[in-house]
């Protein structure tokens, strides 16, 4: 008998085919079921891919006792608890690497949105708002230059320091442990926040990261930094960084990720000098589907009785 794979949700761009002699495909409509539903149709699933915003917990895990393989579209892993699948022996993979650089350019270009005021400018000629020509009109910030603070420097972090090595910047960063990236400097949180004049995040979250941009380190920022997210929405703490918007302690931020997506906390809803967008830092058509790959690959592996390429600790 064929092992059943459940998608949580369709997995764009990949070609389901050749998984099929090897596994008993279900589940993969465009949303999510709601948590009853899943565990109805998931009911006998040995693999269940969730994607990189679908929880996977200890009750979950004991409603579907069948799984022994969580896949996940995705490379953070924050969605998951990972004690509770090591307590059930179930093997947890992701995707790491395919979606570095697709996620370093769109960091780069929340940057230069923020900096130069694209979104903005965008909405103020689209409303008719553009009736003078003033060469003091809607300035931005320059780029070129300047000092950037990548917060977390895993792939993700240094192909953005890449990119922004391009631009002449100095980078500093944080991490647990030095990198081989003489162009960067390793320096602690306060020292970055403070010396910073663009501040990147890119760190996983964890319960060391939860609010780590929280109001008092925003306010030991240098005033009028930007801010970019494209990690975690839970790493900032929303009502501080609206606050510091608003005030001008943050001159700008490039936010693509939130704590509880969909939903974007109403406070930015009302600032000009915020660009959101719907967490698409992976989001290319050839990264959504490397990522696609990779999941079935460690599945059909999986079915296969083959190690994982990509197991997570
Ligand atoms: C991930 O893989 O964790 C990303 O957030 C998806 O864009």
């Amino acid at each position: 008998m064929k092992p059943i794979m459940y998608l949580v949700r369709a997995l764009p761009g990949q070609d389901l085919e050749p998984l099929r002699p090897f596994v008993d495909l279900r589940g993969g409509e465009q949303t999510a079921p709601p948590r009853e539903r899943l565990v109805e149709e998931a009911r006998g699933a040995t693999i269940l891919a969730p994607t990189y915003i679908d929880r996977v917990d200890g009750p979950l895990l004991d409603a579907l006792p069948s799984v022994r393989h969580v896949a996940s579209y995705g490379v953070g892993v924050n969605h998951l608890d990972l004690d509770a699948c090591r307590a059930r022996k179930v093997l947890v993979t992701n995707t790491p690497g395919v979606l570095t650089d697709a996620t370093a350019d769109h960091a780069i270009a929340l940057l230069l949105a923020a900096a130069r005021r694209v979104a903005e400018g965008d909405r103020l000629v689209r409303a008719g708002g553009w009736r003078a020509v003033d060469p003091a009109f809607m300035l931005g910030t320059e780029v070129t230059g300047k000092t950037l603070g990548v917060v977390g420097f895993g792939r993700i972090g240094q192909a953005v320091a890449r990119r922004a090595l391009g631009f002449r910047m100095r980078v500093l960063y944080t991490s647990p442990r030095a990198a081989d990236f003489p162009d960067a400097r390793q320096v602690d949180l306060d020292t970055l926040l403070r010396e910073s004049d663009f501040v990147s995040l890119h760190c996983p979250l964890t319960a060391d990261t939860d609010n780590l941009l929280s109001q008092a380190r925003i306010a030991r920022m240098k005033r009028g930094a930007i801010v970019v997210n494209t990690a975690r929405g839970a790493v900032v703490d929303d009502a501080a960084l609206a606050a510091a918007l608003a005030s001008g302690q943050i001159g700008a931020a490039g936010l693509d990720v939130f704590r509880d997506e969909p939903r974007v906390p109403q406070a930015y809803a009302g600032l000009e000098n915020v660009v959101l967008t719907p967490h698409l830092g992976s989001g290319t058509r050839e990264t959504r589907a490397a990522m696609a790959r990779l999941v079935l690959e460690d599945a059909l592996r999986f079915a296969k009785g083959e190690p994982p390429r990509h197991p997570v600790p």
